[in-house]
């Protein structure tokens, strides 16, 4: 695999290509404008820059890293890429559209990846061109840093389909696990339940933002709080996934918290719209309860 397309220039996207052109890979980066992809490759300049001032990286291995990405306005640029990474936003019918539009340009020995965290590999296939060529690669928050891909075939995914990704999730670094088509696959079904009991029990009072994270950095070496964490992955992205189980599964344990529900339906998402369990406004991110 040398050339990657990555569709979608929000965080998991932008440290999806960051990731890829870092190992090697040339990538093209798209958005629903040519303006959005070029501030997606703009933001992985700050944050190369970040490395370049901590010494990690020296100057001329950051801008051969920025110059393998090339941020695109049409998915026709992507027509020589050997993978395809789907990342936009966590609700199917905005990834099927897209699945849909890479029908006239995805190369034809091409695997088309989705980092959904939570949809279903084999229903999501039938939209695509080849629902042999379609798979499950799940990432983690902040990619460049978190060592994990979740792999996840649907019913239809052919073994070279699966063979090649496992290469190319090792290529970019790695580990790579493989997780069934079901419900959050295997680290969401377990991780998603948990930060939304944390709200539960800021919710009930069982203690403060401030304490809820205190105590489960200290107390279960986590290096970020439950409510930190879920600002910093998102709450609309975190009520959408548990909406996934709770329709999936119809088990009432995965009602999302109604605390959660209350920020969400107040716009209240977390570090991306400057509030949300944490105010982000100014220098330090105070406490909101
Ligand atoms: N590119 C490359 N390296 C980066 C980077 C980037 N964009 N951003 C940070 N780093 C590196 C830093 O250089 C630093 O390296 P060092 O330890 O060698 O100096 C290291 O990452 C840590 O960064 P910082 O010093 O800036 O910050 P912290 O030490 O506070 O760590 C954190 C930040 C990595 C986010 C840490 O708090 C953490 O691991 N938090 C938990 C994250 C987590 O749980 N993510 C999973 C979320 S779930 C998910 O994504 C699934 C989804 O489907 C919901």
């Amino acid at each position: 695999m040398k050339i990657v397309g990555v569709i979608g220039a929000g965080q998991m996207g932008v440290g999806i290509a960051q990731t890829a052109a870092q190992t090697g890979h040339s990538v093209r980066l798209s958005d629903i404008s040519l303006e959005l992809a070029e501030k997606g490759k703009a933001g992985i300049g700050k944050s190369l820059a970040r490395l370049v001032a901590k010494e990690k990286l020296s100057e001329d291995q950051a801008q051969a890293i920025l110059a393998a990405i090339t941020p695109v306005g049409e998915l026709a640029a992507m027509a020589e890429a050997d993978i395809i990474i789907e990342a936009a936003t966590e609700r199917e019918e905005v990834k099927l559209k897209i699945f849909e539009s890479t029908a006239s340009i995805l190369a034809p020995s091409a695997i088309l990846a989705t980092n959904t965290s939570s949809l279903s590999i084999t229903r999501m296939s039938r939209s695509a061109p080849d629902q042999s060529r379609f798979i499950g690669m799940h990432f983690f928050n902040p990619v460049p840093v978190m060592p994990l891909v979740e792999m996840i075939p649907g019913l239809a995914t052919s073994d070279d389909v699966i063979i090649r990704t496992k290469a190319f999730g090792e290529k970019l670094g790695k580990t790579v696990v493989l997780a069934q088509d079901d419900p959050g696959f295997v680290v969401n079904r377990i991780f998603v339940p948990f930060i939304n009991e944390a709200i539960f029990v800021l919710g009930n009072g069982t203690g403060s933002i401030v304490d809820i994270d205190a105590g489960v950095k200290l107390g279960l070496a986590h290096p970020m709080g439950p409510l930190e964490l879920a600002d910093f992955i998102g709450l609309d992205t975190l009520y959408e996934i548990m909406m996934v189980y709770l329709r999936t599964t119809g088990d009432s344990k995965y009602r999302p918290a109604p605390l959660l529900q209350k920020y969400v339906e107040a716009g209240w998402f977390g570090r991306k719209s400057g509030r949300g369990f944490y105010d982000y406004s100014g220098e330090k991110p105070t406490p909101t309860r």
